[in-house]
């Protein structure tokens, strides 16, 4: 699995230079190139060019860097991969995915070219059929790096409402956690449309979290910092997981299988969560070096 941070990702629309330019200097884990949504019809032709010479001009770092394409239901797709595949991307980003069969269908494009064949796949996770078969999409190949959660597609075709608690989105949110841990991919929570909103962005950032997502996908830099810090461990975090390590190491030497810390108990198992804390905190660390 990916060991990099995913914590802020942001989508670029990839027919603006001046935001492909500008996210060279921003603090942002990933990115994702988009030539789908963001983009209108009659640009797509030209975000095409814009983005693949960004793309072997600008030097993102270390950061993840994604490029999302248009569906195979749409006239513009095969395009899309034919050119992007100059730029031997790093992942392709296939919105609407329904099935198995549509992330094998986008693989052997990308098996058919040598400029892709390290090509990742990443799933736009945004309607009902993806959610009911979230796990075969997890598994369908192994170039599956990640999923991106479509929250604005899929409370469209739900036809539900927003609501700050995001209840009826939990049953699919929690479908797909499961079926990205189960195949230990990454999975990145939906974009939170009021950018100007820091409060709700923050709330949303904590709820994504707690259930477990890696990070959460952003339409505008100035949601970078709450993603980010939100989904760091914090300094009090950091502290709990080098002292359960403490704890349990001691313990072991004293031949107990567990130790006590704060009150509660600490087994192997929270040593291997407190390890991945700290690792997350090494890993931004190393990232942030790569980028500045
Ligand atoms: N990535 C990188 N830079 C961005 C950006 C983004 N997504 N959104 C805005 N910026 C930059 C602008 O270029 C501008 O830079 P500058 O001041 O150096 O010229 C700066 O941030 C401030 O932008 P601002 O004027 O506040 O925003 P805007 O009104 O130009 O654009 C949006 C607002 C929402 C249209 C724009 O943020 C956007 O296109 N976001 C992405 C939308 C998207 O990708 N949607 C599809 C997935 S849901
Ligand atoms: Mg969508």
């Amino acid at each position: 699995m990916d060991t990099r941070p995913y914590r802020s990702a942001l989508y670029i629309p990839g027919s603006k230079p001046r935001a492909l330019e500008k996210a060279m200097s921003l603090a942002v884990d990933a990115i994702i190139f988009d030539l789908e949504d963001a983009v209108a019809p009659d640009e797509k032709a030209n975000a095409r060019g814009v983005l693949v010479q960004a793309l072997q001009d600008n030097d993102y770092g270390a950061r993840s860097l994604m490029v999302r394409i248009n569906g195979f239901d749409t006239a513009w797709a095969e395009d899309d991969l034919d050119a992007i595949a100059a730029a031997r991307p790093e992942a392709v980003l296939l919105p609407k995915v329904n099935s198995a069969a549509d992330v094998q269908a986008l693989a052997a494009r990308l098996d058919a070219r040598p400029e892709t064949a390290g090509t990742k796949i990443w799933c736009m996770m945004e309607t009902p059929l993806a959610m009911l078969n979230a796990g075969e999409i997890a598994g369908a190949s192994d170039r599956m790096a990640g999923f991106v959660m479509g929250t604005n597609d899929l409370a469209k075709e739900l036809g539900s409402r927003h609501r700050a608690d995001r209840l009826p989105m939990l049953t699919g949110l929690g479908l797909c956690v499961l079926a990205a841990k189960a195949h230990g991919i990454v999975v990145l929570d939906g974009v939170y449309n009021a950018f100007k909103d820091e409060d709700g962005l923050r709330a949303e950032c904590i709820q994504g979290r707690d259930m477990g997502f890696d990070g959460k996908t952003l339409i505008h830099p100035a949601q970078l910092p709450v993603a980010n810090a939100e989904f760091a461990p914090s300094d009090a975090e950091i502290d709990l997981a080098k002292r359960h390590i403490a704890a349990f190491e001691q313990a072991e030497a004293e031949g107990q299988g567990v130790a006590v810390v704060d009150g509660k108990i600490v087994e192997n198992l929270h040593v291997v969560t407190a390890q991945a804390v700290l690792a997350q905190a090494k890993a931004i660390e190393t990232l942030n070096e790569s980028i500045q």
